[in-house]
């Protein structure tokens, strides 16, 4: 039975580096997924059949997942796109909770008689295991609550907030110390020290992050949830575990280097904390209200669409709250069929997850080869007849180049100010999710078209 058990993990392990590489790509995203499911059934299956389990925690764990599965499944269908950053969020509070119970748990197992080296490694693994996972738990609650709304995105800052961190940091390592080697009454009441600790260190690290670097923060605890996971790998014995853990904690690590990199930002400056401080309060500027370009209608919009040669559509965070991307696909259908080239430009932090806007459009069934990443796309831009920005406005903020004082200085945005017309699609005067004004909106090729998205790509469709 052991040699099947190690099979049968070998065999999940690389199912789920499969379903990663599926999920890399759109294309084979779906089927990365099903890898995943695959390998993730293996492994439980494997893991239950363990001879450490008795036919009693066989049970039990049977109940325990037709309960939680029965929950998980009702909020996937319930939980709507927008909200899925929250979801990602308080579900990686779970893996971070669950490393700090299987650490408290595993010390103090009656039946753990180990020695010398052993007793030693193990007691690490605790210490870390626990450490790593109370982060994760309450930082991951705090970033719930920042996407959700409950808490303010803007990023709080204590004086001296640094050097609280530092001594935190310094008093975890310092009760390790001690905690390495201490009989269980000593070492429990160290431990518990430490995750107090841990846990106020979670809850202000992520506090002092403000909400344009949420993403990169969601991302970053997806990597400690993997890393606790593997530690947890460890306390257990669970070399899948451990495997799984590295695989989540590495892939997660680096999509926050990817995400740094696409908003021009150092890791080590968005985990200090302060960037998006000015998130719901006063737009940045000079204080006046900027004049905005004048409006079009939706019936001038898809005269322009239709002369066009070439048009470019940029989707922001207001396409996904409008659920507008089956119209957008049926209008790209009909120009496609009017032969104008018709092309999708996508902004790596468009939306509120990564890939937000990739998942949207390929739901829709557009055609991946015309949905294009910033890179690939900016440098047409200056070729370009019209662009249509769908409900964003952060990504197309000329200020992130121009104004050194913005928050959003330095990160790389689509520069659609260079085309010939930009259509910019939204409700009102409303900011983004940075909080800042937008000088595109002012600009001279620049055209608004107001009301709700879904309702202006409508009468747009019925015109093209
Ligand atoms: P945002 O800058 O948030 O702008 C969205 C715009 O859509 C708003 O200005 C809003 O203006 C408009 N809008 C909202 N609902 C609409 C509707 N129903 N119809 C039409 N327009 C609507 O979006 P973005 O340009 O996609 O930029 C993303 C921002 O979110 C970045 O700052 C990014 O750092 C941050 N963020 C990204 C992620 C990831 S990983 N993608 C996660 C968290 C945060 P009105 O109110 O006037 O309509």
């Amino acid at each position: 039975m052991e040699g099947m058990i190690t099979i049968a993990y070998i065999v999940a392990s690389i199912l789920f580096i499969l379903a990663l590489g599926g999920l890399s790509n759109q294309e084979t995203a779906r089927r990365g997924n099903l890898f995943g499911m695959i390998g993730m059934t293996i492994a439980i299956i494997a893991t239950i059949l363990d001879h450490r389990v008795s036919a009693g925690g066989t049970f039990i764990i049977i109940i325990m997942m037709v309960i939680g599965g029965g929950i998980g499944a009702y909020l996937a269908k319930r939980v709507e796109m927008t909200e899925m950053p929250e979801l990602v969020a308080i579900l990686h509070s779970f893996v971070g909770l669950g490393a700090v119970l299987v650490g408290y748990a595993t010390y103090l197992d009656p039946s753990a008689h180990l020695e010398g080296a052993e007793a030693t490694i193990h007691d690490i693994e605790v210490y870390i295991g626990v450490l790593i996972g109370m982060i994760t738990f309450t930082g991951s609650i705090i970033a719930y609550g920042k996407l959700k709304g409950s808490i303010t995105g803007n990023a709080m800052i204590i004086p001296g907030r640094h050097a609280i961190n530092a001594t935190m940091g310094i008093i975890c390592i310092w009760l390790g110390i001690f905690f390495v080697g201490a009989d269980t009454s000593d070492g429990v009441t160290l431990l518990i020290i430490m995750t107090v600790f841990a846990g106020i260190f979670g809850v202000h690290m992520v506090m002092a992050i403000g909400g344009a670097d949420m993403p990169v923060v969601v991302s970053m605890l997806n990597s400690y949830s993997g890393w606790a996971a593997a530690a947890t790998g460890f306390m257990l014995s669970n070399d899948l575990l451990i495997v799984v853990g590295a695989l989540v904690g590495s892939s997660g690590a680096i999509l926050s280097y990817i995400m740094c990199k696409a908003m021009n930002r150092s890791f080590i400056s968005v985990i200090a904390g302060g960037f998006g401080t000015t998130v719901g309060a006063a737009p940045a500027g000079d204080g006046e209200k900027a004049v905005y370009s004048p409006e079009t209608s939706a019936e001038e919009v898809a005269e322009m669409l239709v002369d066009a040669k070439e048009v470019v559509i940029v989707p922001g965070y207001g396409m996904a709250v409008a659920q507008a991307q089956h119209t957008i696909n049926e209008i790209t259908k009909k120009l496609r069929g009017r032969d104008v080239n018709v092309r999708f430009a996508i902004h790596p932090v468009a939306g509120r997850l990564p890939g937000h806007m990739n998942v949207l459009l390929a739901e829709a069934k557009v055609p991946y080869d015309i949905v294009l990443e910033m890179d690939e796309i900016n440098d047409d831009l200056p070729g370009v007849d019209v662009v249509l920005v769908i409900g964003a406005n952060d990504i197309v903020n000329p200020s992130a180049q121009t104004d050194p004082h913005s928050p959003i200085a330095g990160m790389p945005v689509l520069e659609v100010w260079k085309s010939g017309k930009v259509i910019v699609m939204k409700r009102g005067r409303g900011v983004g999710y940075a909080g800042v004004d937008n000088p595109l909106f002012s600009r001279d090729n620049t055209r608004m078209l107001y009301g709700d998205a879904k309702a202006s790509v409508d009468i747009i469709l019925s015109n093209v």
